[in-house]
């Protein structure tokens, strides 16, 4: 028999363009193993990792493990509807633990962000009975059909999927760097409120801290906060949508803390589950409890496993030296990034870190990320234009290894010509 002259990884590439859908983007990268901040392709080549299986590896590949094994020998699914079961109600009590206010608070738990979103919409709309929704430019909460119309991204997002759920609009965001300021924003805001749907009609604003999908552009100080009290004034709940920002990826267990503002609900995700699809609605009580029973659920939300890594992910990210380290590691970023002498900005929160090229159009930063693989780094661009190259390395990263990633990373950008 004639030995292949492809490599494993090439050998897989191939069965994946045979039999996997082309509307899922993927990489050259075949994984056959991770651990902690490491992973290892099918051919045993060692990287660097830099996406953190697209931000829900905060704590490390593998951290849940144990806990997840411990769980698989218990029991597996059996559906909260049918029979209820304790790392369920333990997920939901941590996620009242760590919520970012005084309040008392319940949750729901499901199976991604963007179905969380959307059951955020729809709590919303019950607790208000109104029916608008405001999400913001540069926004990503998800592909399902109403989370796709909140998103702010025609291609590859929207195109050719419509119609999209109606009682959607759009308000500016504040990007600093692309000249719209918090105050240009606000005024955006109040003027959507005045030309284009009745406060009255509205029944919650929907934003990321971080936008992430949309570049990792940080909410101005003032800005959540102002429009809390917009919310407020009128009577609109606020969801702060943390699948990307929270877990301690910006540092707290979630980002809005960095801006001292409490909203109505928040939505949780990615890094949740350890590695397992998790996320969560979590908000104050009455909101929370406002739909009857029912109205809320699914077949394999807050699976048994997913809650088991869930617990100790989050007992993890709430410990104070969880959060030290994780700033430690992004003050580490910031300051060798901002060394690089790159066109362009440097922006975050915490550890939430990105490099935004000075040329808004695609092409360098996948020049970028194209050649960090080749060196052993693994890397993810974002943002509306596509020019953004972002950090989401576990936070339990060593020493050595966030230094060689960052080594990686300056010989990467050099390589594409963007240093
Ligand atoms: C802020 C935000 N919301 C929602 C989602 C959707 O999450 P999922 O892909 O788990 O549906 C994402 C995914 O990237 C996200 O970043």
């Amino acid at each position: 028999m004639a030995v292949s002259e492809h490599t494993a990884s090439e050998q897989v590439v191939a069965a994946r363009e045979r039999y996997v859908a082309r509307g899922v983007a993927t990489t050259p990268l075949v994984v056959a193993r991770a651990e902690g901040a490491r992973l290892w392709d099918a051919d045993g080549r060692e990287y660097i990792d830099f996406a953190g299986g697209l931000g829900c590896q905060n704590t490390g590949h593998g951290f849940a493990a144990a806990a997840i094994h411990e769980q698989a020998d218990r029991y597996l699914q059996q559906c909260f509807m049918v029979g209820i079961y304790e790392p369920y109600i333990e997920v939901c009590r941590l996620l009242d633990e760590t919520w970012p206010g005084d309040t008392e608070t319940k949750s729901l738990l499901l199976n991604s962000g963007a179905e969380a979103v959307e059951n955020a919409v729809k709590i919303a709309r019950v607790a208000t009975g109104r029916t608008a929704v405001i999400a913001f430019d540069h926004a990503f909460h998800g592909r399902t059909n109403l989370t796709m119309a909140l998103t702010s991204k025609v291609v590859p997002y929207k195109r050719g999927f419509g119609p999209l759920a109606p009682e959607v609009y759009r308000s500016p965001a504040p990007y600093p760097y692309r000249g719209v300021s918090s105050d240009d924003a606000i005024r955006g805001l109040e003027l959507l409120l005045k030309q284009d749907v009745a406060p009255e009609s509205v029944a919650c604003v929907v934003l990321e801290p971080v936008q992430g999908e949309g570049g990792f552009i940080v909410m101005p100080e003032d800005f959540p906060r102002r429009v809390k009290e917009l919310c407020e004034a009128h009577g609109i709940l606020y969801v702060d949508d943390e699948v990307q920002s929270g877990v301690g990826r910006a540092g707290p267990v979630w980002a809005i803390e960095h801006y001292g503002v409490e909203p109505d609900l928040l939505v949780s995700g990615k890094s949740l589950g350890g590695g397992l699809p998790l996320a969560g609605v979590t908000g104050r009580a009455e909101l929370m409890d406002a739909v009857p029973p029912g109205g809320l659920g699914g077949t394999f939300g807050g699976n048994p496993v997913a809650c088991a890594a869930a617990i100790a992910v989050l007992e993890e990210v709430r410990r104070p030296a969880f959060r030290a380290r994780a700033e430690e590691i992004g003050a580490t970023i910031r300051s060798r990034v901002d060394g690089f002498g790159v066109s362009g900005e440097v922006r975050g929160l915490g550890p939430m870190l990105a490099l935004e090229l000075g040329e808004p159009t695609p092409e360098l930063a996948s020049s970028v990320t194209a050649a960090a693989r080749e060196r052993g780094l693994i890397l993810l661009s974002c943002g509306i234009y596509g020019n953004v190259i972002r950090v989401l390395v576990p936070l339990s990263i060593a020493d050595d290894e966030l230094g060689r990633g960052l080594d990686l990373l300056e010989e990467a950008l050099g390589d594409a010509g963007a240093a």
